[in-house]
């Protein structure tokens, strides 16, 4: 039956009338334990949701309808290894990166976590050769999936990371991205990491040439064998481009880009921080994913992101979902959001090809806190727009980055006091009656979720991605799509490759609409 057919969602939309109105405030004077309460524990997080507009019967609403949808039934089969990926008949088996040696998942006949482990064996030798050796630097060249995991896991972890080595992510075709990360390296002490799920995307295939001709012209044709390695599912573009797939480290068609850091996409993070703490972000990532198997959805710490998320998007009209984590090193944690929700949840067509009949996705945005405060605040306090914020801290700074004149203690308790008094200003505001004038009026009622946990390391940022990742399914089963297929980004793809060709002068220009065209030769008559 269509989504907003189904009695569960219109009982939603019911209440959701009802509901619109109320306020924060009236919701916590109501019920003065609401903060108590409201809030679950998983794998190292406590998600407190008190200051959500919602109240327990909305949450009972929207656990009816997650039933009705089939989430339980729908979590079982991604498990199972089940195509949960309909329009690319794919099984969707991240979840098997991070399965322990024990266990069994069966893909197509064969049990997939043999392999898994025999790759992540591989990985852990050489990241501890590369770890003991020579070299200074680890260049990633990756876009996507294949750069933005590994690129945000690294920043997060880098108090954990042997500062002798240097690691670096290169992404964009924007030449200057791979020329400043070049300009102070020296080709004998460099390694490039070349990842790819397909190994034919642009930007990587570009940079990896350019790399492969600067250190050819300081060493030869030789170095390329010890200064560079793959990773992808495509052992014969490996092979094509001149990397010995010996050199190669393989995942499988069944891991989606934007679910990948786990698999050998993360062996420049693995190298950085060595091979024993990327088993620990494995474990994190594990554990969550025991608990969104396992707990009632009522207390299912994924599940209950995804439903409040459903109710602003679909019933109270928000567009826009901010992250905002008082962590400095989670500077990448946002960018890195974008794709896995944006990359996902972007879809208008449902998964048995109908238009979808209620808004999906959600634009993620946000940078950490307390910069933020000092930047887009001002419209979450006092603007007309409904922005939801996840609010993510830790109870503990890093170890390790003590100094002689710094007090770590002393600044992350500003840090932390900052995170909950911008989640208590945005949902209490400040009333006319508070203050002198209508200007300092904030109306407050501005949800937001606190996700705390002791401190982040690489237990921690494994559970909690990997409880983004679950949001994520769970809020494409409700909408009915496919999150784990990318149709949309490839037109853009194929106009950029067509419009390469035409762009030096004298090129025959292709048909293009007048803007286009107009843009075109103004630029060809420039470069
Ligand atoms: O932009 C589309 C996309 O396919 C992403 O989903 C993916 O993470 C990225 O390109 C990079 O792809 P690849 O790992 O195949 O180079």
């Amino acid at each position: 039956m269509a989504l907003i057919d189904l009695a569960e969602w219109r009982a939603l939309a019911d209440h959701a009338s009802a509901q619109r109105e109320t306020h924060l405030r009236e919701l916590f004077a109501e019920d003065p334990r609401r903060g108590e309460r409201m809030h679950v524990e998983a794998a190292g997080w406590y998600l407190d949701y008190a200051k959500h507009r919602i109240t327990d019967e909305t949450l009972d609403r929207l656990v009816a309808l997650a039933d009705a949808r089939g989430l339980r039934a729908a979590i079982d089969a991604m498990f199972r290894g089940e195509r949960i990926n309909v329009t690319e008949q794919r099984a969707v088996l991240h979840v098997a990166l991070r399965a322990p040696r024990s266990s069994a998942i069966v893909v197509d006949g064969r049990d997939v976590v043999p392999d898994v482990h025999a790759v992540l064996d591989r990985m852990s030798a050489f990241a501890d050769r590369v770890r003991s050796g020579d070299l200074r630097a680890i260049v990633n060249i990756g876009i996507g999936g294949s750069d933005l995991g590994p690129a945000m896991a690294y920043d997060a972890l880098r108090a954990y990371a042997d500062p002798a080595l240097s690691v670096r992510f290169v992404s964009n075709v924007d030449g200057a991205d791979l020329a400043l990360a070049l300009r102070d390296l020296d080709p004998a002490e460099t390694m490039f990491v070349v990842s790819s799920k397909t190994f034919t995307t642009l930007e990587t295939l570009t940079n990896a040439r350019a790399a492969r001709r600067w250190l050819v012209d300081a060493l030869g044709d030789a170095a390329v064998a010890d200064h560079f390695v793959a990773v992808s599912t495509n052992a014969a573009a490996v092979a094509e481009f001149g990397i010995d797939p010996a050199n190669m480290f393989e995942f499988w068609d069944w891991v989606g880009g934007r679910y990948s850091l786990w698999s050998a996409i993360g062996l420049s993070l693995m190298i950085a921080i060595g091979p024993d703490a990327f088993r620990e972000l494995l474990a994190g990532a594990r554990a969550m994913d025991d608990h969104f198997r396992t707990a009632p959805l009522r207390e299912n710490l994924p599940v209950l992101m995804a439903l409040c998320e459903l109710w602003y998007r679909d019933f109270l009209g928000a567009s826009t979902q901010a992250i905002v984590p008082y962590a400095h090193v989670l500077g990448k944690l946002p960018p890195y959001l974008q794709q896995l929700e944006m990359e996902s949840n972007g879809k208008s067509v449902t998964s048995a090809g109908e238009p979808v009949e209620v808004p999906t996705g959600q634009i993620v945005w946000g940078t950490p806190g307390t910069n933020g405060q000092h930047a887009y605040f001002q419209l979450l306090h006092q603007g007309t727009e409904l922005v939801p914020v996840d609010f993510i801290g830790a109870a503990r700074p890093q170890p390790g980055l003590d100094r002689p004149g710094l007090d770590q203690r002393a600044q992350h308790d500003l840090l932390v006091a900052n995170l909950l008094a911008q989640a208590e200003a945005l949902a209490f505001g400040r009333t006319r009656d508070e203050v002198d004038a209508p200007y300092r009026v904030m109306r407050g009622n501005q949800p937001s979720s606190v996700l705390l946990c002791d401190r982040i390391e690489p237990f921690t940022l494994g559970s909690l991605v990997a409880a983004y990742e679950h949001k994520v399914m769970a809020l494409g089963v409700l909408w009915g799509i496919d999150s784990f297929d990318q149709w949309g980004v490839e037109l853009g793809k194929e106009l950029a490759t067509r419009i390469a060709g035409e762009l030096t002068a004298g090129a025959p220009a292709g048909a293009h609409d007048s803007s286009t065209a107009t843009l075109l030769e103004r630029y060809r008559s420039r470069r």
